[in-house]
């Protein structure tokens, strides 16, 4: 194990399986050097130090990381098509940060996102009835998929046939942001960027002519302290960035989570225990547990603005820093005997999975939400998951994102 070397992190069968690297890892060194510019923070306490300090640890690193595809003529050519892109959340420091932040969680309420539970249990009921019925289902693309797709679509006033639009546009905003793609599909990238767009200005220009019950609407109408109201290059950049960061994300928690819970029978059978006595509190430790323990967000970039140290170690200015959230949250020191799946762990909640600080998720309550719905209208509907024969789970390489992209299962339908 220990014969790990510190640069192969990124190497693709290291990436996909990083545990081992994690264990070799975090105990002897937890800020590790990649490169002469690149680190990664490993451990939870200099995780959620860096969060905390936004001066030193940026988040403006789309530039950084988008940069050379901008330059492509072409590419420039069809974006140009469309509106510029913003940074507004997930990509800006302080004080814009700040102001979008504030109208965003004004859309994004406990309230809205209370007012969607009852459409959210309906799609999950039908997701699930839909499995039932076929009688086997890939829990990826059957349910793990469309149910964060369905809640995002409803909050810009998307159905039906407009779904699968909504999947095709996330992947391509995904892709782009990966950086690994050969020159044609990232024509075909911006070409969907365009296009999502040109469909989302439409549906805004619906709700300034009248005013809707959905997100959209509330970022149209969102106004802090009489500040001026969002224009509409800001308001597609926060859509792109909830459907990038909220629907793969919440895809590789459902299917982590069931995943851990066949591979688990005894907290399995704890879980559909909680679920049959209505228990809310034990389905909301599961899905805290399933967080931790999965981390789909497994890391998250930051830009170094001037030389500093972390965790003993001196990161120069302008070096990228690589917030491990996924390692952190198996941080011995803060989980004792971390790689166990424990869904009665009393301090679960405390996991980084979300990050911490102003970029922590904007979308949490609505995943959480989803996962606590799904995971009891799952367990009290089906049972006897099993991964199907033959199929061995396996997570693509990724240098941010970890989620599994099939999962094959056979169930049955309770009596
Ligand atoms: C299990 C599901 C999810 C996970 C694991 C997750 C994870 C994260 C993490 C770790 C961050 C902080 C990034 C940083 O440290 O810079 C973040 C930010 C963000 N997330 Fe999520 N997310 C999830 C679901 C969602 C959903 C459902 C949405 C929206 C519909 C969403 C929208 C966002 C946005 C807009 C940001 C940027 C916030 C800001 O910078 O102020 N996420 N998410």
């Amino acid at each position: 194990m220990n014969d790990i070397a510190a640069g192969s992190f990124f190497e693709p069968q290291v990436i996909a399986d990083p545990f081992d690297y994690y264990r070799a890892w975090l105990p002897k060194s937890p800020v590790v050097q990649l490169s002469e510019a690149m680190f990664l923070v490993l451990s939870y306490d200099l995780c959620a130090q860096a969060t905390g300090d936004v001066e030193t640890f940026s988040n403006n690193f789309q530039g950084t990381l988008s940069g050379a595809m901008a330059e492509d003529g072409d590419v420039a050519a069809i974006l140009a098509e469309g509106w510029p892109q913003v940074d507004t959340l997930l990509t800006a420091d302080p004080p814009v940060h700040t102001r979008f932040r504030k109208l965003v969680n004004l859309a994004f309420s406990m309230k809205r996102v209370a007012a969607i539970e009852e459409d959210m249990r309906g799609v999950v009921i039908e997701l699930i009835e839909k499995m039932a019925a076929k009688g086997e289902a890939d829990f990826v693309r059957d349910f793990g998929i469309p149910l964060p797709v369905a809640m995002i679509a409803s909050q810009i006033g998307m159905t039906g046939d407009d779904l699968d639009k909504v999947k095709r546009w996330s992947d391509a905003f995904v892709d782009r942001l990966g950086r690994m793609i050969p020159k044609e599909r990232e024509l075909e990238c911006a070409r969907e960027v365009v296009e999502f767009q040109h469909f989302v200005k439409a549906k805004i220009d619906e709700r300034r002519a009248e005013r809707t019950e959905d997100l959209l609407s509330d970022l149209v109408y969102a106004e802090v302290d009489g500040e001026r109201p969002l224009e509409d290059a800001e308001i597609l950049s926060i859509m792109q960035q909830l459907m990038v960061a909220g629907n793969e994300t919440t895809t590789s928690a459902l299917a982590g989570g069931l995943l851990q819970l066949i591979e688990n029978p005894d907290q399995m059978a704890k879980a559909v225990a909680a679920a049959d006595e209505g228990n809310e509190r034990a389905i909301i430790n599961l899905v805290e547990e399933v967080l931790r323990t999965e981390s789909p967000t497994a890391g998250m970039w930051r830009m170094v603005l001037k030389e500093t140290e972390l965790g003993g170690v001196k990161i120069p200015k302008g070096a990228m820093v690589q917030l491990r959230y996924a390692a952190a949250n198996r941080d011995p020191a803060k989980y004792p005997d971390p790689d166990r799946f424990d869904i009665e762990r009393a301090n679960a909640r405390s996991h980084l999975a979300f990050g911490k600080g102003i970029h922590m998720c904007v979308g949490n309550m609505l995943s959480r939400k989803e996962m606590a719905v799904a995971y009891t209208e799952l367990l009290t509907r089906l049972a006897d998951f099993r991964v199907a024969d033959g199929h061995v789970p396996s997570w693509p390489p990724n240098m941010l994102l970890r989620g599994l992209t099939t999962l094959p299962i056979t169930f049955r339908r309770r009596a």
